[in-house]
């Protein structure tokens, strides 16, 4: 008897829902929200509203091009946390309702741990345990995964993700939110070792992005003193030189892990390894070190909801329902 997933990511700014066949992705339909733009950052109340009116033809979507009808449906998937708690509520309360009327089993994700698993989503996939560092906007992890559902944090952020790091720079340097994907683009073109940045000493496994934000914007400052078109005239390079620093950064503590561990499977996860200039990194390190590399193809590094259907087919193997009383939660542990 085969498994049927309907899952459901609503955590920030995209609404997007998947269908899951027995761990096969059959459909994954990401609505983005490009009315935050003109803020320069997501806007949690009109998240809220947009997720409102996107849910029902996403989920529409996700169904029709996995030509699956919802009374096929084994179990309904959603984001339980973290993230925005408006944006979560919609998902989730559209999630609870389903399950209600469907009559089929409910199973909460945890956003964090379903990016870590979008590396199970296709072949070649890593075996247990690997390593997986997880860098998104909101966050920055060094994850043990034992197993699909037992994922140990042994590293993360002190202070900004590196999600955000990229996203400062950027507007430092005048590029529209959200800044990570330009920064990559204006990379490709660039001498990564023109400008030197700080990089910071923090013991062990964990990180920091505070102080380079600090050594970009008074390295700008002092610069545009001198030129006021410094910032147009170097973009490239200084797009190149930020990214080379934060992927050294990222690439020399999950070396460490290596070393720590022990372990030599090693996958990268989140909005921020769709960068390309990352995903060379890590195959380089991969070669020079004997580790065996894996990434998510595009699609399934920035949020979506195949990586919680994938999740929740693991939980589902494993009975780990929830019930109605669930609720979502803005920040949660796992
Ligand atoms: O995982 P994600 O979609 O959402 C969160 O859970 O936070 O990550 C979004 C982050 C943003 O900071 C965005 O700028 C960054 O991922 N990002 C990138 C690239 N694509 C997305 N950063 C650098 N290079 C990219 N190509
Ligand atoms: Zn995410």
């Amino acid at each position: 008897m085969s498994t049927t997933i309907l899952a459901i990511e609503s955590s920030c700014d995209e609404t997007s829902a998947s269908v899951c066949i027995d761990g096969k992705i059959l459909s994954n339909i990401i609505a983005n929200q490009k009315v935050h733009e003109q803020y320069g950052g997501v806007v949690p109340e009109l998240a809220s509203r947009a997720h409102m009116q996107n849910i029902v033809p996403v989920v529409d979507a996700a169904l029709s091009t996995a030509n699956c009808q919802l009374s096929t449906i084994d179990a309904i998937a959603f984001t339980q946390a973290p993230g925005l708690i408006g944006s979560l509520l919609v998902g989730s309360q559209f999630a609870k309702s389903l399950s209600l009327a469907l009559n089929k089993p409910l199973i909460a994700v945890h956003h964090m741990q379903a990016h870590v698993l979008a590396n199970l989503i296709a072949e070649p996939k890593p075996t247990f345990p690997f390593l997986c560092l997880t860098v998104s906007g909101g966050h920055t992890q060094i994850v043990v995964a034992h197993s699909p559902t037992q994922l140990e944090i042994i590293g993360e952020t002190i202070d900004d993700a590196a999600g955000e790091a990229f996203d400062k720079s950027a507007k430092m340097l005048g590029l529209p939110y959200p800044g990570g994907p330009l920064i990559d683009k204006h990379a490709q073109n660039g001498d990564p070792k023109k400008f030197k940045f700080a990089e910071p000493q923090i013991q062990g496994l964990d990180f920091s992005f505070s102080g380079l934000k600090t050594s970009v914007l008074y390295f700008l400052r002092d610069e545009k003193l001198k030129d006021e078109n410094f910032i147009e005239n170097n973009v490239d390079d200084l797009c190149a030189s930020v990214q080379f620093t934060i992927i050294n950064i990222l690439m020399k503590k999950l070396k460490k892990a290596t070393e720590q561990t022990g372990i030599k499977q090693v996958c990268i996860a989140g909005g921020v390894s769709a960068n390309k200039g990352l995903r060379n990194a890590l195959k380089e390190y991969g070669e020079k070190y004997n580790w065996q590399t894996f990434n998510p193809a595009f699609e399934y590094c920035t949020d979506n909801a195949a990586m919680i259907a994938i999740t929740a087919y693991y939980k589902f193997l494993a009975k780990d329902y929830a019930d109605l009383s669930v609720t979502a939660t803005a920040r949660a542990e796992w």
